[in-house]
This record gives structure tokens, sequence and C-alpha cells, in this order.
């Protein structure tokens, strides 16, 4: 334990309500809720956790915390645990809930900031577990650039039923079977019954795990902490051992915005590529760039997918969960092995006030003989990432399409449109979405949604209905991480600010090609054009509240979706 003689030094805000005078009020409230003499000399670490009962990803977050607050007093600091908000992507819903997810991310972050800012402290622990927390947590600590860790909740262990393991995914894909007649009633309610057997985010490569494991790699989190599952003890250990990393982090003040570059971000999606992870990283990462004043484009993120090949055989669009990376050596032997071969910066800093390359001499090394879920660069699922960029005359300023390899790269059908994802589940039972079709939805974007609902829902019903290989779903929407198939999200402009897709008709053939990096609507330009003066802006959905200020803020999918300047 460090002196606390040394401890007053590391006040940088706080001392500003404990130290001065002019602050007696302040003073009382902190004697009010229990602290000593001694301790108003010392740094106060707000612990912000996005616990809540409600949801498998965030139930135990609170629990966390407690662990993170025994490590911070150990360390002669003052740990003051904060809720904010979470919102929890499995629970929602495509006609109100989701739309309400992506929003949580910018709310979660202004709660953070806020909070932080507020009570002048010198630091901040993110206790985080579903999708928005992560970004909305990192976009705040860049914000406050005041010493920082994240502490990611973990992943869940998986589910099992009938000798199948199980995830968040199989109880959506269940529901395809059941419209398809292809499971029994019984089955269908012991899948959705063991899906989930606790504590933890979805257990594949989805977007929990993506996030978690790219700010890793982005050096805001301690090494392995992506990899323990949410009940694995390693879990309760890493949160016992983030006082003495603040402590660190205080003494040698280092900040978030001393950690977040250039190079760095390029780690972290590098480990997305690497990994198959979400196309939702797209969003957070422009996101979380801004928010830390660093230039990053669509194109620059195409750039790290054209040189990292597709290595991780993981779910979705894999056989593995996250719980079994843990046995190969987790998130740090992949990024030894990725900096090994010239992918990673090694010189990037990090919360354990040592470099990557200084991490990565502790890490395992991988070994290919005897796991099968990371393949070797010479032996990659696909020699290129799978999030691939594409733009054309039906998304001018880009869209984000996912392609494993497995579905193919290129996909001619013709258009059956929606104006809602809720329309596709009934048109699939009612047996009207056929092979060759490319399912449109539309108005589904950040202002037209709003808040740029995930398909979750319409594309593991189409999967479990056996048509995943014979259809394409393209949107102004957004993808759950843990969608697999041919899709392509985030098409900008979206429809509801008159962007291409709003005028896409049913019958029009459409091209998606991943190879030429193009979305094309084989309709003339005067066609268009016609179509075009035709077109009138819906109303907004909505006009007051979250929805309605998100509606009046926030930018395209193409920009992160931020809600706020750069
Ligand atoms: Fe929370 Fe998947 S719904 S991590």
């Amino acid at each position: 334990m460090i002196a606390e003689e040394n401890a007053v030094q590391l006040n940088r805000f706080s001392a500003t309500l404990t130290q001065e005078i002019s602050n007696p009020a302040a003073q009382a409230m902190l004697y009010g809720i229990g602290l000593t003499e001694a301790d108003m000399q010392k740094p106060q670490i707000g612990i912000a956790s996005t616990g809540y009962e409600g949801n498998t990803c965030n139930m135990h977050l609170n629990g966390l915390s407690v662990y993170v607050k025994q490590g911070i007093q150990a360390n002669g600091l003052v740990g003051l645990i904060f809720n904010t908000i979470g919102v929890s992507d499995g629970m929602t819903n495509g006609n109100d809930g989701m739309r309400y997810s992506l929003p949580s991310r910018d709310l979660i972050a202004d709660s953070i900031e806020s909070v932080v800012a507020a009570q002048w402290y010198d630091g901040v622990v993110t206790v985080v577990g579903c999708d928005k927390n992560m970004p909305g947590a990192i976009m705040a600590m860049a914000r406050l650039d005041r010493p920082g860790i994240m502490v990611y909740g973990g992943t869940i262990r998986s589910g099992h039923y009938k000798g199948q393991k199980l995830d968040i995914v199989s109880a959506f894909e269940a529901l395809g079977k059941k419209y398809a007649g292809n499971i029994s009633d019984e089955d269908f309610k012991g899948v959705v019954q063991n899906a989930i057997p606790g504590a933890g985010a979805c257990g594949g490569m989805y977007t929990a795990n993506t996030m978690a494991s790219s700010i890793e790699a982005m050096g805001l989190s301690l090494p392995l902490s992506s990899t323990y599952p949410a009940t694995h003890e390693g879990k309760q250990e890493e949160c016992k051992k983030i006082g003495a990393a603040m402590r660190l982090l205080l003494e040698r003040n280092i900040t978030p915005k001393d950690i977040i570059s250039r190079e760095s971000l390029e780690n972290a999606l590098t480990v997305v590529m690497a990994l198959g992870g979400s196309t939702n990283a797209v969003l957070h990462y422009l996101a979380i760039s801004r928010a830390a004043g660093i230039p990053l484009t669509l194109d620059d993120i195409q750039a790290i997918s054209d040189r990292v090949p597709l290595l991780a055989d993981l779910k979705p669009s894999g056989k593995y969960y996250m719980e079994d990376m843990l046995a190969i050596g987790g998130v740090p032997a992949v990024m030894k092995y990725l900096y090994e071969q010239g992918l990673i910066h090694g010189d990037c800093l990090t919360v354990t006030g040592k470099t990557v390359a200084e991490n990565l001499a502790e890490a395992p090394d991988l070994n290919f003989e005897d796991q099968a879920i990371i393949r070797p660069l010479s032996n990659p699922i696909k020699q290129t990432g799978h999030i691939q960029i594409l733009r054309g005359n039906l998304s001018p300023t880009g869209s984000v399409a996912k392609i494993t390899g497995k579905e193919g790269e290129r996909f001619e059908g013709v258009a059956n449109v929606f104006e809602h994802e809720g329309e596709i589940i009934d048109a699939l039972s009612k047996g009207e979405i056929l092979p060759g079709q490319v399912l449109v939805i539309r108005n589904a974007g950040p202002k037209g949604g709003p808040g740029m609902s995930e398909m979750l829902k319409p594309t593991s019903a189409i999967m479990g209905a056996g048509l995943g290989d014979k259809v394409a779903l393209i949107t102004d929407g957004r993808f759950s991480g843990g969608t697999h198939g041919f899709v392509v999200g985030h098409v900008t402009p979206e429809a509801f600010e008159g962007g291409p897709i709003a005028l896409v008709k049913d019958g029009d053939l459409i091209t998606i090609d991943a190879i030429g990096r193009q979305l094309t609507l084989h309709v003339s330009d005067e066609e268009l054009e016609l179509r075009r003066s035709n077109w009138v802006q819906p109303a907004p959905r909505f006009t007051k509240g979250v929805l309605g200020k998100y509606i009046r803020n926030v930018k395209s999918a193409s920009e992160g979706c931020v809600t706020d300047e750069d």
C-alpha cells in the first residue's frame, strides 16, 4: 500500500471540494457519507456501474463494482459507486424498445460525464456489460480525460438443451424454425428456457464481446478482461486489481487521451476484423474517435479490413463461443500473434502503465496444433476482414456489409420493400419471403427509426426458416452482432433524409457486390429523379422526449450516430 502522505498530490479535481474552505457544504456531505479526515486527503474515484436487475448482461455489475471499490480503498483511494442506465438489446423489440438502444449509448456517456465532472472525481472506473454500455463508457472517459479504466462484466456461459450448446441467438432462430414448422412446441420452449444460464453478456463474438475485446486491444481495460466469463473467479480477481492500476494511472497522470490514439484505434479495429466482430463496432469506433478528437473515417476502417484476415471461428458465423477463448489464452494470445505478424502497433500505452508490447510479453502463445478457434494467417477463414464498406447509387455516403465468405460475395435479386422489420416476420409466417429477394427494410435509420434498430429478429427468423443463403437484406437500420447471412446495414443517407433507399420499389433489381464494394439499384437516373420529385419526407415518429431529442441531434451512421459536435 502506498503512503497516504503521497495521496494528496493526486487530488487534482476532488481537492476543490475537500480542501477549499469555500466548500463547507460539500465537505459536510462527504463527512455525512462516512468519510474521515484522512479520507478527505485521498483522491476520489467514481465507479460507474450500469448494473441493474432486469437483464443477464448487467445483473451482476453492481456486485462487481463492490469488488472494484474494495481494491480502490485498499490502495489509498476513495471509491464512490454510482449507477447509470443500461438498455439490454436482447430485451427490446423492433416496435418500441429497440429504438432506445443506440440512443442509450449517448445517454450513458452523458450520464458518466455529468457525474464525474459535477462531483469532481479524480478518476473513473466504468463497470459495464451490454452492447451500448462499453462505447458509452469509453466516450465519456475520452471526454473527461481523467485517469480511467473500463471493467467488462464478462461473457455468459453457454446454455444447453438436449445436448446442444445454446445462446441468445438460438432463441431467435428457434422462432424461425417454429414458423417453418421445423421445431416442436416442446423443443421451442426448451430452447427458450435454457438458452441463458445466468449472468454475462451474449456469448458469441456479438457486439458486447466485440467491444470488450477491442477496447482491451485499445488499452483501456486490463489484459484478459474481455475473455473471463462473468461467473469466472478471474473476473472478481480482475476487479480487485483495478485499485492498484488506478493508483498507478493517477500517479503518472495517464489519461484516456494518452491511450486512445490513431494507432490504438487501429489495434482495436484489427482485433475486430481478426475475431469477426460486430458491424456495430464501425458505429462505435467512429463515435469513440470523435470523442477523443482523432480523425477516423469509413475508408480508414475499410483499409484495416483490407489488411487483416478473418481468423476466428466464433459465433455468429462460426462455431465457438467467447468462453472457449479462455483455454487458448484469450484476447492477449490473439493479440500477441497479430503483433508478431506485424498487424498490431506495440508501442501504444495501456492502463497497466506499460505498452501493448510489454503486456504481450507476458501473454501465452497461440498453439495452432491443438485448437481450432483461431486460424493462422496462412489458413484464414477469409483473406481480408469481414466488414466491408459499400458505396454505389443506393448508398452514396456508405453502408456496412458483413461478409464472412460463407454466404458468398455477390447477391443479385429483386427488391421486397418493408417499412418496418415487424412486417418481415408477418410476411415470413405467410410464406411471402421468397428465394432471390433482396429484403429492404427502410425508415429504420438513426432519425427515421428513430434509433437505428437492430434487425436480429428478422435475420434470425430468416435463418431459422432456412432462407439464410437464399435472400439478402439491406437496411438503413443496423444489425445485431448476432446476425449472420448476406446483410448490408447502415445504408446512408437514410430513407428519412431522402436517401436513395427511400426510392426503392418492389421488384427493382438490386446488386450487392462485396468485391467491387458496390450497392447498386438498377434503376435509371431519370426514373430515380422522377421518384425523388414525388418523395415526401415522413413526419418524425417522435417530437418529444429522448427520441424527439435524438432525431434532432443524431448524425448519420457514417458519422457514428454521434449526438454532439466534433
Ligand atoms: Fe446484452 Fe447481448 S443483449 S450483451
